[in-house]
């Protein structure tokens, strides 16, 4: 039997923490009492705070204030909350970086299959899960979606190491039976759906009230599937209504243009997903960078999610923006994605700093109608948005009583390994110090992870 790590609970923080609960509302609580229970909820939650006063709110929670333990964060370390990873891929864990500067289309075939296909090998998708999901748990990465590879049993491996690890995560086994080479693909449709089923199955035993990994369907797109397979996806979407449906959306001019070959009878991307039942409010869809008008009024309606990955879209051969004030403008909820492999970085704060990078892209694009996303805007998305994109919004993304502790406690001075981050100084205000960790600030910034109030960081 699979264990997750002890808790070690309950358990105090006083000092400084900043979250948002809103797009627009960063909130910094200065001298912040969080009291976290030991099923990891935050049991108590008091701004202005002093010292003096702890034992008496310990007590008023039940608790023996005397060997109650509580962290003191100094000036210069602040909690909030922990990354909320809405995209990426395990199994390229390990050519992140490879292949550059060419189509989507001939970097899956060129680099990413044979990757991938490596996976068929348990012993080698153990060790390599192990060391992608502990790298992720280092840049502060507390939940993460997952795209596993189509292997049903690695698969179920890296549900198992994020479960022992404590890391939250939707995993989803890739469907895909078709355009990729006979060694890396479903033998058939009915294998493809059973190896879903397999996983869904997996996770329920393993963690039956899905407290931290769930399965997640993930056809990888439609180029990869054929219609049956879509069908039968959509079939196990609406067996399973609790479950979240990943897929790659609208990403490239060439994807799009041959999903259109492929599927005649469908102009839009939205169309085509929505028919096979797999467009809704549990839909995580990455990249979305080309809608039309009546897509983004079906995302809008249909409440769907869009995983914006700024670092894979200006990495491959073409500068892709995805208009993401447009889609924020009209409501959709929108979170960030590493995208890790097709994204060079597994760091949030990088995919943060690119999504900056591309909106001011996007202003000039549009002559100046897009305004470039805030500092508050990308922390949003990396932690409550991620958490809305993921449907685990009353669970993550900020810190709110009955919420579950998933943070980051972040120094940003005297660490034997400060890192690059730009030199905090005594006359800056805790806005600035935030600054400084979100624009240069790195992983050794990073000093612990907690999930459900579980330190998880190795
Ligand atoms: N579309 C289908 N598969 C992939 C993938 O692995 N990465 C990206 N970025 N796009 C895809
Ligand atoms: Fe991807």
């Amino acid at each position: 039997k699979i264990s997750s790590p002890a808790s070690g609970l309950p358990l105090g923080f006083h000092g400084t923490a900043i979250h948002s609960h809103s797009l627009t509302d960063l909130e910094i609580l200065e001298n912040c009492f969080i009291l976290v229970d030991k099923s990891g909820k935050i049991q108590a939650l008091q701004t202005d705070v002093d010292p003096s006063q702890i034992s008496s709110i310990i007590s008023d929670h039940g608790y023996a204030p005397d060997v109650f333990p509580v962290k003191y964060l100094r000036w210069g370390e602040f909690l909030c909350p922990g990354f909320v990873d809405t995209h990426n891929h395990a199994p390229q864990w390990t050519q992140r970086g490879v292949g550059r500067g060419i189509s989507l289309i001939d970097w899956l075939n060129q680099v990413t299959f044979a990757h991938e296909a490596k996976f068929a090998d348990a012993e080698y998708a153990k060790r390599t899960y192990a060391s992608c999901v502990n790298g992720f748990l280092q840049q502060g990465i507390t939940t993460a979606s997952y795209y596993g590879s189509h292997h049903g049993e690695a698969t179920r491996i890296l549900a198992d190491i994020c479960y022992e690890k404590g890391q939250r995560a939707l995993v989803g086994k890739c469907n895909m039976n078709r355009n990729a080479p006979d060694w890396y693909r479903d033998a058939s449709i009915s294998d493809s759906l059973r190896e879903t089923r397999a996983l869904i199955q997996h996770v329920q035993d393993l963690d039956p009230e899905g407290r931290l990994v769930r399965p997640v369907i993930t056809p990888r797109f439609a180029i990869s599937c054929e219609s049956e397979l879509l069908s039968g996806l959509g079939t196990i979407a609406q067996e399973h209504p609790d479950l979240p449906i990943q897929t790659h959306f609208n990403e490239e001019q060439q994807e799009i243009e041959f999903t259109r070959e492929l599927f005649p009878e469908f102009h839009l991307e939205a169309d085509l997903y929505q028919h096979f039942g797999l467009l809704n409010e549990r839909s995580i869809l990455a990249h979305s960078i080309y809608l039309e008008e009546k897509e983004m009024n079906m995302m809008r309606e249909l409440r769907c999610g869009v995983a914006h990955c700024p670092i894979a879209n200006t990495t491959m051969r073409d500068f892709m923006i995805a208009p993401i004030r447009e889609y924020l403008r009209r409501g959709i909820k929108v979170g960030l994605g590493t995208d890790s492999g097709g994204g060079y970085s597994s760091s949030m704060l990088d995919a943060m700093k690119q999504a900056f990078v591309v909106s001011i892209a996007q202003k000039t694009q549009t002559n100046g109608k897009d305004e470039p996303l805030s500092l508050a805007e990308g922390f949003y998305l990396a932690t409550m948005g991620g958490a809305q994109v993921c449907g685990l919004e009353d669970k993550i993304g900020s810190f709110a009583v009955g919420k579950e502790f998933d943070a980051l406690e972040i120094h940003t001075i005297d660490l034997e390994q400060r890192g690059v981050i730009s030199p905090v100084e005594e006359d800056d205000s805790t806005f600035v110090i935030f600054e400084k960790f979100l624009m240069t600030g790195d992983d050794r910034n990073i000093a612990k992870v907690y999930v459900q109030g579980r330190s998880v960081k190795v």
